[in-house]
């Protein structure tokens, strides 16, 4: 199988950001992801140059567009290597064979009477580079940019895209994958049950001339969005190379929501006019909010990824957007949540279980990995573990489950873990009747290493190579493994030469990231000492780590909306004395609904700032595995303040 996977193409009015880096990292990781599973696989990402936009803001920096766009193009392309993102092609919309496969496309669907011309009065929106419907204005504003639409009334030429509709409609019913996840294709669907509009596909030079002339009226250029899509054809040589016939049928894009409708709607339908089959999949991933609130130039609050590979680390950033945001859905970045997730899975569960493991085979085994004995059930139970988390984890990589992925990794992780607490090997080395037990233990703890090495890979290439090194295998060996020639158990061989190395991941401090924390005692403990420590490992608390927590019955007098925010309530509790929470379920409750519950109350959370409201504990609810909350509460009516325990 091969796959061709995009990313969108960014406009070069802005640096890349935390949410370009985002949907980057994801088709990067999922190259990995097939290229692991044998796959030939294409990744392109690029530059959208062209527009209104890009006109303006190379105006307000005082140079000519293509000089502008020369510059924040490069930022783009630079910005991808520290992350280790490595796309195959870096397109730009000025690049001059792009510009030629647009001019040819456009005259092609001209000729057979697709394209026509017409008179057009709309609502234009300049940040949208499009004209909107009077249905979609927000008190006469467009949403997204907060400003009145402009009345233009004008000559155009339209592209016949309401003669696809009906085939659209089709196409997407009998294909469930081809939008997904599922709210997306939902989304198209509903607003497809209206009849659709032609496109305007072009701009007059009088009002905009920083784009691609219509090759068959030198007037106009071409709209942005209809130049920009065509990327994903002339990145690969469409119509006569190779790579376009032996791509194009296994082209997959990624976008965020924001992009949903060119890419669902005048994609499919510009396809299906210039006579070739749609793309096969299309995949929607939801927004990054900074601390809950939207990311945006205004509020100061923009993320940069190249502050994030600084302070972090970049198997850091790329394990956290992975495991963090469920795709699809929005989510919330913040320092604390990306340090807290580096200290508990990265540095406590992985990187413990690694130097642990690694340690006992260089001081009970001379470096070398042992050869195994037969097993025992707690050795089997590892080792089927082990690979049954293959294929889970490889079933829910190929649905862009990531973080479920991950999470399978990590059940793994914490078995082995309580594996290395149940086994004792510090005892077994004691005994010298027991040298055999010893080295099936310790092979299967290298052998369990090396399956969630080679499975971490698309998201921690840097991560997994220092483990396959460690375990004792060539790098260029390794780099030629694969989860179908790879992914079963007993491939680790007995004598490998271990390498022990600096700590994977050493713990960060919350106050100044880049600046490992002060180590933990089970850090500095020696071999001899592990067991102690390892109940923190295994991902289980003391009943005095549980006693710290402050639970109470809290009850809901008062719910608001919070402005500016979508997820954020502010609620009024009693519990028993009166107090703010701040809670991110506003998709899920509305205010109204809220009033009278009793809910579980984490009474003694710092207090936390949210989008300008002071926080006084959190509330407890459930997430499903597909983001949806559920709150928490109580089976009989409760007093306000009860303990919880
Ligand atoms: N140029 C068009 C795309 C043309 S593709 C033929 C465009 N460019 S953009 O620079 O605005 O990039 C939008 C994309 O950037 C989103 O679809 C998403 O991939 C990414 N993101 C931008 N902000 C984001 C977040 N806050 N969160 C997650 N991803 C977001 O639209």
């Amino acid at each position: 199988m091969s796959l061709y996977i995009t990313t969108p193409i960014y406009y070069v009015n802005a640096r890349p950001h935390l949410g370009h880096a985002y949907t980057t990292i994801v088709a990067d990781t999922y190259s990995r992801f097939r290229r692991l599973c044998k796959e030939d696989v294409r990744f392109q990402t690029g530059t959208d140059e062209h527009g209104d936009k890009i006109a303006e803001a190379a105006r307000a920096a005082g140079i000519p567009p293509k000089e502008y766009a020369d510059r924040i193009s490069k930022l783009f392309r630079e910005a991808w290597p520290p992350l280790n993102i490595e796309p195959d092609t870096f397109i730009r919309t000025t690049d001059t064979h792009h510009i030629r496969t647009v001019q040819n496309i456009l005259q092609k669907v001209h000729d057979q009477g697709d394209i026509y011309l017409g008179s057009y009065s709309g609502l234009y929106c300049r940040g949208c580079e499009r004209f909107l419907t009077e249905k979609e204005l927000v008190d006469g504003n467009c949403p997204d940019h907060q400003a009145a639409p402009q009345p233009i009334s004008e000559s155009n030429y339209f592209f016949r895209m309401s003669r696809y509709q009906e085939w659209l409609i089709d196409h997407i019913n009998k294909n469930p994958d081809f939008i997904t996840p599922e709210r997306y294709k939902n989304e198209v669907l509903s607003f497809l049950s209206e009849p659709l509009e032609d496109l305007c596909i072009s701009r007059p030079k009088s009002r905009l001339d920083w784009g691609i002339s219509l090759p068959f009226d030198a007037d106009f250029v071409t709209y942005v969005w209809f130049d920009a899509l065509i990327n994903y054809l002339s990145g690969i040589g469409y119509p006569d190379d190779e790579e376009f016939s032996h791509y194009w049928g296994v082209a997959e894009h990624i976008i965020a929501k924001d992009i949903l409708k060119p890419h669902a709607i005048y994609w499919p339908t510009m396809l299906r006019a210039i006579g070739l089959a749609p793309f096969k999949r299309l995949h929607v991933h939801g927004y990054w909010n900074i601390n809950e609130a939207k990311m945006s130039k205004s509020i100061g609050n923009v993320v940069r990824p190249e502050t994030l590979c600084q302070d972090f680390g970049v198997d850091t950033v790329r394990y956290f957007l992975m495991r963090e945001m469920s795709f699809g859905l929005d989510a919330s970045f913040s320092d604390e949540s990306i340090i807290a997730r580096r200290n508990s899975d990265l540095a406590n569960d992985l990187g413990n279980l690694f130097s642990r493991a690694l340690t006992m085979i260089n001081k009970f085994a001379k470096g070398t990995v042992p050869a195994p004995a037969d097993p025992e059930p707690p050795d089997r139970e590892l080792a089927a573990a082990a690979t049954d988390m293959v294929a889970s984890y490889t079933d829910h990589m190929k649905t862009f489950a990531f973080n479920r992925a991950l999470q399978e990794v990590w059940s793994v992780i914490s078995l082995a873990n309580r594996y290395i607490v149940t086994s004792e090997p510090w005892v077994l080395a004691k005994a010298p009747a027991k040298t055999t037990r010893l080295q099936t233990v310790l092979y299967h703890l290298a052998e369990t290493l090396r399956l969630i090495g080679l499975v971490l890979l698309p998201v921690m290439p840097e991560t997994s190579m220092k483990m396959a090194t460690a375990l004792g295998m060539p790098p260029e060996a390794f780099k030629k493994h694969n989860l179908i020639d790879h992914g079963g158990w007993g491939l680790t061989q007995p004598g490998a030469k271990i390498e022990l190395g600096a700590s994977l991941f050493p713990r960060l401090d919350k106050e100044n990231p880049q600046k490992p924390a002060a180590p933990q005692t089970q850090e500095k403990q020696t071999v001899s000492a592990v067991p102690p420590a390892a109940a923190g490992d295994a991902g289980l608390i003391s009943f005095d780590d549980f006693k710290n927590l402050d639970l109470r019955v809290a009850e809901i007098k008062a719910a608001e909306k919070i402005d500016r925010s979508d997820r954020l309530l502010k609620l009024t509790v009693l519990a028993p004395e009166e107090r703010t929470v701040v809670a991110g379920i506003a998709e899920y409750y509305q205010p109204q609904e809220l009033v009278g519950r009793q809910v579980i109350l984490v009474a003694n959370l710092k207090p936390a700032k949210l989008m300008g409201v002071t926080s006084h504990g959190m509330i407890l609810a459930a997430r499903d595995e597909n983001g949806r909350l559920t709150l928490s509460a109580f089976a009989d009516s409760a007093t306000p303040g009860s303990k919880v325990s």
